[in-house]
């Protein structure tokens, strides 16, 4: 059955279109925290954040359904909707965070942001990290350094050593790491101002998930944001993955961290699966952007995705979603703590709130990435049916980021299988 539809995957969408594990996952229906799939067998879902209030969502499915009935049509009609919205998501903020432009997915959302950027700054210079990923418009792929655009990078784009809190750039203690981040930055942006394109705006996730999601203190971005203050440029804060509320004890990542951005931009989560993205902005920005661009998305905005935007954040508001992400997230770091007291390929455990994982290596002494093992546990939790994958500037880094009403409970079965899984795959 599978064999039948990657064929035809093949055949119709053409090769290299990834799948998750050796044996991909035919999913056909989810609830909650599980998915099952098309022989009846239930998965318990670590890895998924987009169901963000869990799959299929009563709230959520409900208010898709009955706008759908009523009217869907795009922003160059009045309609409440989006006003509706965009107030109950920019109070989620601090000031001065009171505007926001809707668009459909994470990459148009930095795609936007950059050009806000440059609306403010005049310039066009960017600045990401070596081990990320923002998107797939023709201007965010230029910041995808594992995934090199063909022709090469524009001039205009520079990379920083993503951070690794378990083998840190300046070494270990104190803030030696935050201050060699911030030189890096520095001296890019003296090579874009070098260039002539000048410095525009530093684009990072505030939580840096796709680079492995290291342990930063509050206050590591500081050095930083000094310096980029100092440059005249701005700082686009992608909340893509750590947004609403999945940390824990802040609904936003970079309130986390302790700055504030000047652009942020979200998306995946936002509507549990409906796709919706946005950048919110202070006012003064969206009018530079408005003023300069001519921006129109027909699609972004629609009654239909914000009545499901509406319903992700109030069930994540009313059934104190964030709280728990607190509670048990902290739970399933102790326990990945109790089981690298067993198994000694947990190298690190990291993590904060519903976003948690352990980075697994041959040998503590060394840290040497095990790449091919954790590879390996996804494959075997899967077959145990458990969901979770792998990121990092290794790949070596067990990530879970399930959806929100995960539970203690849900936890122990991961620990379980995990220990289960680890006891037999040999480490290499
Ligand atoms: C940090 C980050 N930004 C942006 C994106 C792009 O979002 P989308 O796939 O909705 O375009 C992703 C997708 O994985 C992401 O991880």
């Amino acid at each position: 059955m599978s064999e039948d539809l990657l064929a035809r995957r093949a055949r119709l969408l053409g090769p290299n279109m990834s799948t998750f594990y050796e044996d991909p996952v035919h999913m056909v229906r989810g609830q909650g925290v599980h998915v099952w799939d098309a022989d009846g067998r239930q998965y318990l879902d670590c890895y998924n954040n987009v169901p963000h209030v869990g799959h299929c969502h009563p709230r959520v499915v409900e208010a898709i359904c009955t706008q759908a009935a009523t009217l869907n049509t795009h922003t160059r009609y009045l309609h409440e909707g989006i006003l509706d919205y965009v107030e109950a998501l920019t109070a989620t903020f601090d000031a001065p965070f009171d505007t926001a432009l809707m668009c459909c997915t994470g990459s148009e959302a930095n795609d936007v942001a950059l050009r806000m950027a440059q609306a403010l700054t005049g310039k066009t210079g960017v600045i990401a990290t070596d081990h990320t990923y923002h998107g797939n418009t023709t201007a965010v792929h230029q910041l995808s350094r594992s995934n090199p655009p063909p022709g090469g990078y524009w001039d205009s784009v520079g990379f920083v050593p993503a951070p690794d809190s378990y083998r840190p750039l300046g070494g270990e203690g104190g803030m030696a790491h935050a201050h060699a981040f911030a030189a890096a930055v520095q001296a890019q942006i003296d090579a874009l101002e070098a260039k002539g394109c000048g410095f525009s705006t530093l684009i990072l996730c505030p939580f840096f998930a796709n680079e492995g999601f290291p342990d930063l203190p509050r206050g590591w971005l500081d050095p930083t944001v000094a310096v980029v203050r100092r440059a005249g440029g701005v700082i686009i804060a992608d909340e893509v993955q750590p947004g609403f509320g999945r940390l824990g004890s802040h609904f936003w990542g970079h309130q986390r961290m302790g700055f504030t951005p000047d652009i942020v931009t979200m998306g995946k989560p936002m509507a549990n699966g409906h796709p919706v993205a946005a950048v919110v902005a202070p006012g003064d920005t969206m009018r530079a952007f408005r003023e300069r661009f001519r921006y129109f998305n027909t699609f972004g905005g629609n009654p239909v995705s914000c009545a499901a935007a509406m319903a992700t954040l109030q069930v994540v508001q009313d059934e104190g979603l964030q709280a728990n992400a607190l509670d048990v997230g902290a739970y399933a770091k102790q326990g990945l703590l109790e089981l690298a007291g067993r198994h000694d390929a947990i190298g690190d455990v990291r993590g904060a709130g519903l976003f948690f994982g352990a980075e697994m290596v041959l040998e503590r002494a060394t840290k040497a990435p095990a790449t091919a093992y954790v590879k390996a546990l996804a494959n075997g939790m899967r077959r145990r049916g458990v969901l979770l994958n792998f990121l990092g500037v290794h790949y070596n880094v067990l990530k879970m980021r399930p959806p929100m009403p995960f539970s203690r409970e849900n936890v122990d079965q991961m620990i379980e299988t995990l220990d289960a899984v680890m006891s037999e795959t040999p480490l290499s």
